[in-house]
Formats: structure tokens, sequence, C-alpha cells
């Protein structure tokens, strides 16, 4: 049986959270530079969001650049900037006929005009769209994410718009970058790097965390599904016990 026919579809993620990492060493390896490992990711970053959609899951979040990720070598920097451009323009055709959405998460007013200016065309663009929701977090990171909702719900608590007794953890939900989507069920990263480097660090806290050593040019589908397939065999257990156990409870 081919991997896509093992995944059930009646318990599918519906969001699934990416770090697409290893751009640069696929590059390295090859000897190349490391755009080019960034040019060829974007096959890969095609592939999921078609598998995404085939299968039926419905927001797809991709990592494609951290707050951090400022602190690069400005050549690498505006040739990332310069292939985001080009990839949204040339790829957003595509994702209307495939039914995709597109939102973006992150400090959207540091990236350069034309990326920006380019971005806002394809979201509005899509925006109708019912299939796949694809959230690209571009110039974010969760600890940006956090104290831009902090300050928010301080500037609402000093004009009298919001009760500090009342907030609770559906509060603060809301005034993050995410609120219009679930917590993701599965986190994927490729390239062997086990840490989250400041991603959706609120929306993480129960979320099953899969690592690949497969660099994140090298993806495809098939690796896609592999992750599926090993969140389906996992027991989710939020803080209680476990099913099994209480089944034996209650015998
Ligand atoms: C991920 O690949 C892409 C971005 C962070 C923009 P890297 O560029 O981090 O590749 P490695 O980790 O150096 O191999
Ligand atoms: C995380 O990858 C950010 C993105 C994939 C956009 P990094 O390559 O920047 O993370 P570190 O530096 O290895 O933690
Ligand atoms: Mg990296």
């Amino acid at each position: 049986m081919n991997l896509k026919e093992q995944i059930d579809r009646n318990s599918l993620p519906r969001h699934v959270a990416m770090i697409m990492d290893g751009n640069g060493r696929w590059a390295e390896k090859k000897g190349v530079e490391r755009i080019f490992g960034h040019r060829n990711g974007v096959e890969s970053v095609r592939q999921v969001v078609e598998a995404a959609g085939e299968l039926g899951v419905e927001y797809l979040t991709l990592y494609a650049f951290s707050t951090e990720n400022w602190n690069r070598p400005r050549t690498e920097i505006d040739g990332l900037m310069a292939l985001l451009t080009r990839s949204i323009t040339n790829e957003t055709k595509k994702l209307n006929e495939n039914n995709v959405r597109l939102l973006v998460i992150g400090n959207v007013s540091d990236l350069p005009k034309s990326v920006h200016k380019q971005l806002m065309q394809s979201v509005k663009f899509l925006s109708k769209n019912k299939g796949l929701t694809l959230v690209l977090a571009l110039s974010y990171s969760g600890r940006w994410e956090i104290t831009d909702a902090v300050k928010k719900m301080m500037a609402d608590a000093a004009s009298g718009k919001l009760d500090p007794d009342r907030v609770d953890s559906e509060t603060v939900e809301s005034y993050l970058a995410t609120s219009f989507m679930p917590d993701p069920e599965l986190l994927i990263r490729t390239s062997g790097e086990r840490r989250i480097s400041n991603f959706l660090l609120w929306q993480l806290a129960y979320t099953e965390l899969y690592f690949t050593p497969v660099l994140w040019p090298d993806y495809r589908k098939e690796h896609f599904y592999e992750a599926i397939i090993d969140f389906q065999r996992r027991e989710r257990r939020f803080g209680k016990v476990s099913g099994k156990s209480r089944a034996l409870l209650n015998s």
C-alpha cells in the first residue's frame, strides 16, 4: 500500500506547522552558494502545499523567515527577499487554481516594500478561496508575537476596552497573530535540528513534534505523508490519563 493510502482521512491534523530548514547545508554539500539551496526549496514548498491541500489539511503554516534571520549577511537576505517576491508572483495563479487562501503572520512592516506589496496583492487575490489556508510566517518569531500581543493588551487596558481581571488564556489567544486558526496538532522540522527556534511558542504547547534529517530542498510529498502517518500512531494526552489506562481502571 502506498504511503498516501495509509493515511486515515478521518483523523487528519487540522493544522500542520513546518520549520523549513537545511537550505544552506544542502547547497554547501553540493559546493554551490547558499541561495541555490533557497531556490531549490521552492519546489518543496509546492509539494507540501499540494500534499496538504489534497489530503484536506485545513491550515499549513510555513516558517519562511524569522526575526533572527535579519542577522544573516546582507547578500543572503537580499537574495531571499528577491526570491520571495518572485515565487509569490509566479505561484499565485497555481495557488488560486488549487483553491488556496494565503495569509501572512509576522512583522511585515519590516519587509522591503516590493515584497510587502506583492504579498498583499496575492493575499487579496486569494482571499475568497475555501481550500487549504497557507500561512507564511515572515519576519516572525514567537517572542515578537507575544510581545506585540502584550503591547496591544496593555493599550486596550489603558483605554478601558479590556478588563485585566477578566484576562484568561482565550483573551491572550485573541491578541495573537494566529487567532484565526486552531493550534497546530503537528510540527515538522527538517534538517535534523531538534529545536523550535522561536517559532509558535504559545501555540505549540501540546503539539506533536516530528523531526526529520531530510534537508528542505529534498523534501517531497512522501516525506509529508510519513510525518502524518507517524502522527496518527501517537496518543495525545493533554495532561490527562492515557485512554488505555482509563479502560483498565474501569474494567
Ligand atoms: C532554512 O534554511 C531557510 C531559512 C532560514 C530562511 P537555512 O538557510 O537555515 O539552512 P541551514 O540551516 O543553514 O542549512
Ligand atoms: C528557523 O531556522 C527559521 C526558519 C526556518 C525560517 P534557522 O536556521 O534560522 O534556525 P537556527 O538558527 O538553526 O535555530
Ligand atoms: Mg537553518
